[in-house]
């Protein structure tokens, strides 16, 4: 029997639009985002999407870039390298702390701002535009089509980006970042300011589950590169609140201050979520109750 997953994710939509939280209103840009949009999706393994709610809606996709960009940072230079200069430990802190480990100087890990803008200058690629083109690339391989940066997002972060700056020359002081501070701001503000919907990221998430395959079936991740990522998205996905998400959702996931949020179900799929108002920690309000209700209804749980 076909089970009615469209159905299933109208209904989410429709029993969760109760109103709380604010966009994000440190980036001019944010500020205007309809915090009203909601919209879930869900994809298989092999490339199938099912999706409800504002699906045609585009939106930065934030944060949720950092473990992709650590993807291709460890395919670049392997793992060993890339933990000389960024840890694997939650910091508990918010995502623009600046929590590097006393004694050696590097980030707590690589899903907070510091540990991504310190991933970000590890990319190879002849210069700035040969990096960005090179990511950009990557996260359309896993989404299943070329997505594009919004330049009016990367204007507005880069013209807010003084603390990421700050960082940046913090961590090149602390000899944790390679290449200049200011190139790799650029491409960082750019890896975050790159456009997506509630499909794409659900077609991500379900590579992410799939050990690293794409949805046209090309391995992109190595599959134990995938396993480690998976395993840092579930230790520091959600920021701040990322023991209280492990305990109360227990999959491995990755939050945006855009609004989007998205999950890994090892094996069976990825589920994306997108609705911009914000809880205290920078996650999406309406997702996670979306993501919680999931899991009451079919067991997400991993453990
Ligand atoms: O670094 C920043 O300020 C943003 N471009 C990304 C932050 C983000 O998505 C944090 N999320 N909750």
């Amino acid at each position: 029997m076909e089970i009615p997953i469209t159905e299933y994710l109208e209904q989410l939509v429709a029993a969760n639009r109760e109103d709380s939280g604010e966009t994000a209103q440190y980036i001019p840009e944010f500020a205007q985002a309809d915090p009203d949009r909601l919209a879930v999706a869900f994809a298989t393994p092999d490339g199938r999407v099912y999706c409800a709610g504002d699906v045609e809606t585009e939106f930065s996709i934030q944060s949720i870039s950092k473990p992709f960009t650590y993807a291709l940072a460890i395919i670049d230079h392997g793992l060993a390298h890339v933990l000389e200069h960024v840890d694997v430990e939650p910091s508990g802190d918010a995502f623009n702390e600046i929590s590097l480990d006393p004694e050696t100087g590097r980030p707590m890990n690589p899903m907070i701002n510091a540990g991504a803008i310190a991933v970000h200058g590890l990319l190879t690629g002849a210069d700035r535009e040969a990096r960005d083109e090179r990511l950009l690339s990557f996260y359309s391989r896993l989404a299943g089509r070329r997505l594009e940066v919004d330049e009016k997002v990367h204007a507005s972060e880069l013209s807010e980006a003084h603390r990421n700056t700050a960082i940046a020359y913090m961590l090149k002081s602390l000899g944790k970042l390679e290449g200049d501070p200011v190139d790799v701001v650029h491409g960082y503000t750019r890896q975050c300011s790159v456009n997506v919907t509630v499909r794409d990221l659900a077609r991500m998430a379900a590579a992410l589950s799939a050990g690293g395959r794409a949805p046209d079936g090309t391995q992109v991740i190595d599959p134990g590169v995938n396993r480690h990522v998976l395993s840092v998205m579930a230790t520091c996905g959600m920021y701040d609140s990322s023991g209280e998400w492990l305990t109360r959702v227990g999959i491995p996931a990755k939050s945006g201050v855009s609004g989007g949020l998205l999950g890994v179900l090892p094996g069976q799929g990825g589920i994306a979520a997108f609705s911009p108002r914000l809880d205290a920690h920078g996650n999406s309000v309406r997702g996670i109750r979306i993501f919680e209700r999931m899991n009451q209804h079919m067991g997400l749980h991993l453990m």
